[in-house]
């Protein structure tokens, strides 16, 4: 059982062949009292991609908001438990969360590209950082690498928000690297996105591995088995009061966890028996 969690322990290969770069240690959310996701323990790999799939309810993008610190922004969500960034406890007090934020940075389901041009959506998170480097160029270089520039450079001046939704959900990838994140958190990004721009960017997303480490949120089975090298399974189960809450089932390589599940939760998942 290599690979399942056990309450304190949890020794993966993730572990032996990549640094830690979130260790999560006994983490719960609550939202209003509520119990929404049972303790997780899990450790994230650096530079891979690590996919979240499960049931709707289960508490995924719960857990990717932990990551930096989003449930903060949700009046009644409370998070315990200690969840480690290289190192650091990002549930102490002491931690500025917007900096975090800086380091790991969001892209949400829907494409939320700014009301302002597509040069504008880029260069305005880091003029308003204090950014002193050429501006043209980090514009540049962040469109590049999101692999859209071909499309975008002869209209920089054009509204981000009149782009097709593949294209603006590349720019709000584009946006997110501007800022030279660590880590980039992804909430199902392709869920609004036909399957040519779906394709664009997993193999986006493919690329961005070499530099950045990836989670991703994902109902899309067959995307999580063609890009992730880490698959995360939550499931949900009924408490004593019968409220459902999630849980982590079952962390596993990929390749793994479509072929041979260590889990039977996870098998009957995966092979569509309920979900
Ligand atoms: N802002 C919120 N306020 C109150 N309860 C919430 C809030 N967000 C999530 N929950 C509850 O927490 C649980 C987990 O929700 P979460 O959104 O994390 O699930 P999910 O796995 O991302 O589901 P989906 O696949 O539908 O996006 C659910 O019971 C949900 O109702
Ligand atoms: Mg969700």
């Amino acid at each position: 059982m290599a690979y399942y969690h056990s309450k304190n322990r949890l020794d993966t290969k993730a572990e032996q062949h990549n640094n830690v770069v979130f260790d999560v240690e006994g983490v719960k959310v609550y939202y209003d009292g509520f119990l929404a996701l049972l303790d997780v323990y899990l450790k994230i790999p650096e530079k891979q991609i690590t996919a979240f799939i499960g049931p709707s309810g289960c508490g995924k993008s719960t857990l990717l908001r932990c990551f930096n610190r989003m449930n903060d922004l949700i009046p009644k969500a409370k998070v315990e438990g200690r969840l480690y960034y290289r190192d650091r406890n990002i549930y102490d007090p002491k931690i500025n969360s917007v900096k975090l934020r800086r380091q790991v940075g969001m892209v949400f389901q829907r494409p939320n590209p700014f009301p302002k041009s597509i040069y504008e959506n880029i260069a305005f998170g880091p003029r308003a950082n204090g950014y002193k480097g050429n501006m043209d160029e980090l514009v540049e270089d962040s469109l590049r690498r999101a692999a859209i520039w071909d499309e975008v450079k002869d209209k920089l001046k054009a509204k981000g928000t009149a782009l097709s939704g593949g294209q603006q959900q590349r720019l709000c990838i584009a946006r997110a690297i501007a800022m030279k994140p660590d880590v980039l958190l992804m909430d199902e990004p392709c869920s609004a996105l036909d399957p040519i721009s779906t394709r664009q960017v997993e193999e986006l997303c493919l690329e961005l591995k070499e530099q950045y480490t990836i989670i991703m949120v994902t109902h899309n089975m067959q995307q999580a088995s063609r890009i992730a090298d880490w698959t995360a399974f939550f499931n949900t189960e009924i408490d004593e009061h019968g409220k459902r809450r999630g849980k982590l089932v079952e962390f596993s390589p990929t390749e793994q966890m479509f072929s041979s599940p260590t889990t039977k939760e996870a098998e009957e998942y995966i092979s569509g028996r309920f979900g």
